[in-house]
């Protein structure tokens, strides 16, 4: 009885609290997320995409010429940056030749819009050949 009693007030005070800050609804909603993200241990998230695809050839070939351009500066396997991270890419995208092309073309001639309101600048000095190698790595990420 003694510890029922203050913790049914604690309870109370929280949930005037909660009131106070605009709203019970809103409250509940923003808790939401935080549940569910811890929910799926899948052992598949315990490997890096890195560590996955790292003896893959496409991987390997995309990996280099990504590397010996600029485009690390801005994109991180799986978090977002300045751009989107790959990860994020390839899940948008299913790796088709017509995607991949579709994007070698962005990457070349740069674009904005599609992640939000940075852009990406172009890559004129890029060939064709070139940016669908890099963007054949990107989408493998999966
Ligand atoms: C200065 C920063 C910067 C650099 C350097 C950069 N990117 Fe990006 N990239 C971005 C931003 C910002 C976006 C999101 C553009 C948008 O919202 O449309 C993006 C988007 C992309 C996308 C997705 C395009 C889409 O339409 O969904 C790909 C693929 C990509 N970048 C690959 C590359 C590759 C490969 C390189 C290196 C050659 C590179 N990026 C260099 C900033 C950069």
């Amino acid at each position: 009885m003694k510890i029922t009693k203050p913790l049914n007030l604690g309870l109370a005070a929280l949930a005037g609290l909660a009131f106070a800050c605009g709203g019970g609804e809103k409250s509940t909603e923003t808790s939401t997320p935080a549940v569910t993200e811890s929910k799926p241990a899948e052992p598949v998230q315990e490997m890096s995409l890195e560590e996955k695809y790292k003896d893959d050839p496409i991987y390997v070939k995309g990996i280099a010429k990504v590397k010996a351009s600029d485009c690390t500066s801005c994109h991180m396997v799986e978090r977002k940056i300045v751009g989107p991270s790959y990860a994020d890419v390839a899940a948008k995208y299913e790796s088709t030749d017509e995607n991949i092309t579709m994007l070698a073309e962005k990457v070349i001639a740069g674009g904005v819009g599609t992640w939000g309101e940075v852009p990406m600048p172009p890559h004129p000095n890029l060939s064709l050949e070139d940016a669908k190698d890099m963007v054949a790595y990107v989408l493998l990420l999966k």
